[in-house]
This record gives C-alpha cells, sequence and structure tokens, in this order.
C-alpha cells in the first residue's frame, strides 16, 4: 500500500496549476482505500500481484474519487473526509469539472497502457453507477423505492465499483474468464454489505468520527434499507406519518430526529444489519472454496473490517 499511495499520488498530478491544487488537496485528504487494497488481495489469491495490478488499484481509486466529488454535487454535501468537500470549497462548477477529469484520466490512463481488459470492465462500471445514482434520483423525488429497487442501486451505484476491483485484480494476475467472473460476484456480495453499512451510518453514526454528514439521506428524501423496512411494517396512519415527514419536514432537524428514532425503535437498523450479515456471508463463502492461505485470511478481514468500521 505504501508503493501505491506514491504512484497514485504521482498520477493524480497534473500541468494545469487549479488542476494540480485541487489534485493535491484531494490525496492529502485521503480515504481509506480499500478499493485498491481489494484490487491486491484479489490479484494475491488468483497467481499474484504483477505491474498492472498496481495501475488497476489506481484507476479504480481514481474513479472513486471521481464519483464522490460528483456525488458530494449531487448530495449538496459539504463535508467530504473530515473536511470541506471540493464543492464547499471551490463551487459546483469546479467540482463537476474536477470530477469529470479524473473519470476522463483513468480511462485514458488504461487506454494508453493497452489495459483493455481494465477499459471494457470500468466503462461498463462507471455507466451503471451513474444508472444507479438516477435511479435513486428518480425514487427520491417519487419517494415509491421498495427493497428489491434499493438493492438494484446499492448494485449499481456501489456494488460495481467493488465488483471491478476484484474482476480487475484477479486479470492482472493473469485469471482465466471464468474465475475473473467468479471475482467480480465475490465483489459485488462484498459493495452490498459496504453500502448497507453506509447507510446505516446516516442512522448511527457521529459526524466527526465518520467525516462526512449524518442524517443527509433523509434530507435529501432518500429512503434507505432501515427506513423502507419499517415502512413496509407500518399501518395505514403511520405510512402517513413517514411520508409526510420524508415529503414535507425533510429539512426540519427535529422531525428528522423523530423519524430516525421511529426506525430505530421499530427494528429498522437490526433489520438492515442481518441483510448486511448475508451479503458478508455469501462473500465469505465465496472465498472458503479457495485454499487456505495467508492471503485469504487478510481478504476475510477486509470483507470484516467493511461490515464492522466506524467510517
Ligand atoms: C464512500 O466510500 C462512498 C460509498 C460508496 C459509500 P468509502 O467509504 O470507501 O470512501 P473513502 O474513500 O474511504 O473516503
Ligand atoms: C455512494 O453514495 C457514492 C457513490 C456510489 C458515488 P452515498 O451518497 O450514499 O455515499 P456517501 O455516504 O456520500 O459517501
Ligand atoms: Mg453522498
Ligand atoms: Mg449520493
Amino acid at each position: 500500500m505504501d508503493l501505491f499511495e506514491k504512484t497514485f499520488k504521482q498520477s493524480m498530478k497534473s500541468s494545469t496549476p487549479l488542476l494540480d491544487k485541487i489534485t493535491y488537496f484531494i490525496v492529502k485528504q485521503k480515504g481509506k482505500h480499500v478499493r485498491p487494497m481489494f484490487v491486491f488481495l484479489t490479484a494475491n489469491l488468483c497467481g499474484g500481484i504483477t505491474e498492472r495490478t498496481y495501475r488497476a488499484a489506481g484507476l479504480i481509486e481514481m474513479i472513486h474519487t471521481a464519483t464522490l466529488v460528483h456525488d458530494d454535487v449531487v448530495d449538496d454535501a459539504h463535508i467530504r473526509r473530515g473536511f470541506f468537500s471540493l464543492n464547499a470549497l471551490w463551487k459546483n462548477k469546479i467540482a463537476v469539472l474536477v470530477g469529470d477529469y479524473l473519470l476522463s484520466k483513468s480511462l485514458q490512463l488504461s487506454a494508453d497502457n493497452d489495459d483493455f481488459d481494465f477499459l471494457k470492465i470500468l466503462s461498463a462500471t462507471t455507466k451503471e453507477m451513474s444508472e444507479g445514482e438516477l435511479l435513486q434520483i428518480e425514487k427520491a423525488r417519487r419517494l415509491d423505492i421498495d427493497e428489491a429497487v434499493y438493492f438494484e442501486i446499492i448494485r449499481q451505484k456501489t456494488a460495481t465499483l467493488i465488483a471491478a476491483c476484484c474482476a480487475c485484480g484477479a486479470a492482472s494476475a493473469g485469471a482465466d474468464n471464468n474465475l475473473v467472473g467468479k471475482m467480480k460476484l465475490l465483489g459485488e456480495q462484498i459493495g452490498i454489505a459496504f453500502q448497507i453499512k453506509d447507510d446505516l451510518f446516516d442512522y448511527e453514526a457521529q459526524s466527526s468520527i465518520l467525516g462526512k454528514p449524518v442524517g443527509i439521506d433523509i434530507k435529501e428524501k432518500k429512503m434507505t434499507l432501515p427506513l423502507i423496512h419499517v415502512l413496509s411494517k407500518a399501518n395505514r396512519s403511520e405510512k402517513k406519518w413517514i411520508i409526510n415527514i420524508m415529503k414535507n419536514h425533510n429539512e426540519e432537524a427535529q422531525k428528522v430526529k423523530e423519524l430516525i428514532q421511529y426506525v430505530k425503535d421499530k427494528g429498522g437498523i437490526e433489520y438492515a444489519k442481518g441483510k448486511m450479515m448475508l451479503y458478508r456471508k455469501a462473500a465469505i463463502d465465496i472465498l472458503n472454496t479457495f485454499p487456505d492461505t495467508e492471503s485469504r485470511a487478510s481478504f476475510i478481514d477486509l470483507i470484516i473490517f467493511t461490515t464492522e468500521r466506524d467510517k
């Protein structure tokens, strides 16, 4: 990871002064780097880390960064990684363009290195991520989301990128199509668990530890699994009460707090955690089909971290 961080920093450099200033800022406020870790762990499991593995890890972290920059514009979120988001500091216009720049740069890097297998995986991934975000907005506007649609949204917006980590990691180690496909499926299970955990933060976490806003999903009319579940169990008048808060009082702190408490009291958190654990188990079951090695154990550790982390 030390070597990865060095090469990643280098690849983010730009000769355009404003861009260089901003990418320097991004690299300084770095995230957890779980996606690159998944790339390396998969490569290890599928034949060994190569030079191409480093490239895949860098490309994916760059795409991830681009999508976070755009996500904060879309969600109107002003905190990211414990500091101001790009849109808070430089406004939406610049954040949109920096996100575009990082996305195109990552695709160009894969083309320049003739990594067409990565390019194929990642262009499909970024397309799906946009579709997931748009489906989410559509559902927030109509407030008619159900559990099946929730899973489709999180699969598209989050799990596809983690699936791409595992697919590219395997491909970088010289795995055949069959194995690449198996690892992609593994990444998808991990990614779904990862996003359920992220959605739970909105109900449970402390913003100061998390480094991003808490309670923002309801404000943005985003219904996530804990709320979707309690809504499906609610009677008519409870349903009316919930929808009324989501529709008309979503920006009032006191009402949002009441709704969060209601979701907790009705078991929404436990339900979502239960689902998350099912995806975590499915992922670990896939890993257990591999020989018992140190890299498999590390991989399982990272999956457990994904579902137990506090940021
Ligand atoms: C946040 O991802 C975006 C989601 C898909 C939930 P991370 O939690 O991996 O963000 P960083 O990179 O560590 O900040
Ligand atoms: C995840 O969406 C980000 C992307 C998949 C682009 P969220 O809006 O739920 O993520 P956070 O909580 O802001 O990191
Ligand atoms: Mg967001
Ligand atoms: Mg979002």
